[in-house]
């Protein structure tokens, strides 16, 4: 197929719930002319206390509905997913496939400045030592800790206030802070929602939420294979596999979106 036609496919950004809005936000403010459509496995979720067996059949299903669609790439915002089925999955479409881990991996470690990375993830990722491995291929002196987080999903997707912050995010923080790291990955894409919790803790400026560097990579990337779109003004288009009103509102979290996703069933 030419590229003139396929440039002006659309992205597909896919996540268990809300979380991969933070990329998404990242990927309008510098592509604005592209086409989006979102994906939020609400029925899934959260993918983070999924085996990695569980996590391909669902990344592939998740896929196979963006064959359906015209998509010229597929955005794997979910760390999850792309720790535990990207391998598996990645020969067997024919769109790009972006997936987060190996992505922001590849530009951190670029930074040799960096030598102790903190990454606090879901337990499939942290379980998966995927950060490690991706982060050592290019700096193989790197000290890598991983700190798995369970619960920081379901507070952001259920909008949990009424928790123990003490328990359940501070003691996590402190393990990852004895470590001495120079930088703390923000390894989900629901955790930058928690950040002023952890500044409470720790210096805000020690947090990374990828999803800025994540989406500068593929807009670059789109761009050396000459696949950015040519149109003047893009959309977003919004689906959820379960509760979609309640996507909608905790969307808000990340991104104001103006309509009800469309409720797909995967
Ligand atoms: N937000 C996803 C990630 O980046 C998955 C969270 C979950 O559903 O557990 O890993």
């Amino acid at each position: 197929m030419e590229n003139s036609e396929k440039k002006n496919y659309s992205i597909g950004v896919m996540d268990s719930g809300v979380g991969g809005l933070t990329v998404l936000k990242q990927m309008i403010d510098i592509c604005k002319n592209e086409n989006y459509i979102y994906f939020g496995d609400t029925k899934n979720l959260p993918y983070g206390e999924k085996t990695k067996q569980e996590l391909v059949k669902i990344a592939k299903k998740v896929f196979d509905f963006y064959a359906q669609k015209k998509v010229k790439a597929v955005i794997m915002a979910c760390n999850t997913t792309s720790a535990t089925a990207y391998d598996e999955l990645k020969n067997d479409y024919d769109f790009k496939i972006y997936p987060i881990i190996q992505v922001v991996s590849k530009c951190l470690s670029m930074d040799k400045n960096i030598k102790r990375i903190a990454i606090m993830a879901t337990q499939a990722t942290v379980d998966s030592k995927k950060y490690s491995a991706e982060l050592k291929k290019n700096n193989p002196n790197i000290k890598v800790f991983e700190q798995a987080c369970p619960m920081w999903v379901p507070i952001v997707e259920h909008k949990l206030v009424d928790f123990d912050e003490k328990e359940i995010i501070k003691t996590k923080l402190d393990k990852v802070l004895e470590f001495k790291p120079q930088k703390i990955i923000l390894g989900c894409t629901h955790y930058p929602y928690l950040l002023d919790r952890l500044s409470k803790y720790a210096n805000k400026e020690i947090f990374i939420n990828p999803a800025k560097m994540f989406a500068n990579y593929i807009k670059e990337d789109l761009k050396a294979m000459d696949l950015l779109s040519e149109r003047k003004e893009g959309f977003v288009e919004y689906f959820a596999s379960s509760e979609p009103e309640k996507f909608k509102e905790n969307a808000k979290l990340f991104l104001q979106i103006e309509k009800q996703p469309v409720l797909v069933n995967i």
